[in-house]
């Protein structure tokens, strides 16, 4: 079988360094707190040109310590999009918030801004106190987020990016991890730039939002050791993983435009052979980190059966997100936007996900592309 995401790959051009990495941390022996994780955190603050990066456990963490920093308190909403990693809405919920589940666009995967206006309108009719926004940049592209900015200011809530998926990726012509007020990103390993373990980063230009942010994650650490201005969590990164991190970052840029171009391969390749699915759309002055490459299947495609044909091809295919967070059992009885999500729920039925990571070969591409094209045919 072809693989999904191809780590090893990758890690044959960085594996030499990465040891070099890790046997300076086992010679020095910070494995808490140690010097690489200051390192990493200037490299990711040059990177984004963020100023204040905090790195932490987990991308889920990073979130908890977002909202944590922006003071969100119980019963209090959130608006978030249903058509997510559960993460998204998990994390409001951690802190006794409200997630208010509002729709995407059909053709970019992201956040609607008219569906978050129907959201914040609600909210007001059934007297839910909100007080900000979460985008999602979906499978690597960034939200529009002048457009949601411009809706936040006027309704007087913050925008927090999970940029989990979207991290690297432009938004005219700045990074994602640098869009809004704050922005959380994971390092899971399958992410764009991932790690060996778990990690995530907070980012911020707001000192204040950062300093809440890194005492939380020491437990709510005041100034000094064992003393503590606030109930806090164990959201510390490993020194390793950040070890690993900084190696892998020297090569995230190149392997960014390598993602580039193979989305490009794809989408010519299946606008050539005139397949009949429809193509991610990225929007203008934006560009994706494609952490996926996902296309939506024609209503008439059995997608369980595309899925098994495609297996017998020895192609690996994954579908993100089967089941809308709001249909879920736990997420049941939030607020939803007017107009009941139509649009996250024809995409949970039709998206499939395409083998996507920097190392998948042209040659690969033009396989992959041909046999969906076969299978929608009927040919297969
Ligand atoms: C959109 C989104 N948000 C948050 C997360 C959570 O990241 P982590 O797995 O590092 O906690 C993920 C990871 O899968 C994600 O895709």
């Amino acid at each position: 079988m072809m693989d999904f995401i191809d780590l090893k790959e990758q890690q044959k051009l960085i594996r030499k360094n990465v040891d070099k990495r890790i046997a300076k941390v086992l010679n020095h022996g910070q494995y808490i707190q140690g010097p690489e994780i200051n390192e990493l955190e200037n490299e990711l603050s040059l990177f984004s040109q963020s100023k204040f990066v905090l790195c932490c456990s987990s991308g889920t963490d990073a979130l908890v310590l977002g909202l944590i920093a922006l003071g969100l308190r119980p019963n209090e909403g959130v608006i978030v999009p249903s058509f997510t990693f559960a993460s998204t809405a998990e994390a409001v919920c951690m802190l006794g918030g409200v997630p208010f589940f509002s729709d995407v666009k059909l053709d970019t995967y992201n956040i609607c801004d008219e569906s978050i206006i129907n959201s914040i309108n609600k909210a007001k009719k059934i007297g839910i106190n909100l007080k900000g926004i979460i985008t999602v940049g979906l499978f690597g592209q960034p939200s529009d987020m002048d457009r949601i900015k411009e809706i936040a200011t006027l309704n007087n809530l913050w925008v927090f990016d999970d940029a989990a998926q979207s991290f690297g990726a432009k938004y005219k012509d700045k990074i994602s991890g640098n869009l809004c007020k704050i922005s959380a990103t994971s390092f899971f390993p399958a992410k764009p730039l991932g790690c060996y373990g778990d990690g995530g980063a907070l980012f911020t230009n707001e000192e204040d939002l950062y300093k809440i942010a890194y005492s939380s994650h020491l437990h709510g650490m005041g100034n000094n050791k064992y003393e503590y201005d606030r109930i806090g969590m164990n959201g510390r990164m490993d020194t390793i993983q950040a070890a690993i991190l900084l190696e892998k970052l020297t090569i995230f840029n190149s392997e960014l435009l390598k993602r580039d171009e193979i989305a490009k391969q794809y989408i010519e390749r299946f606008q050539t052979l005139n397949t009949n699915i429809e193509l991610p759309k990225i929007l203008e002055n934006t560009n994706s980190s494609w952490a996926q490459f996902t296309i939506k299947l024609p209503p008439f495609c059995d997608r369980q059966k595309f899925q098994s044909l495609m297996r017998e091809k020895n192609i690996p295919t994954a579908i993100y997100y089967p089941i809308p967070i709001h249909c879920q059992s736990p997420y049941k009885n939030f607020p939803l936007s007017p107009g009941n999500l139509d649009n996250t729920m024809k995409l949970s039925n039709s998206v499939i996900s395409l083998p996507m990571h920097p190392y998948l070969s042209q040659k690969n591409v033009d396989f992959i592309s041909n046999t969906v094209d076969k299978i929608i045919r009927n040919l297969i």
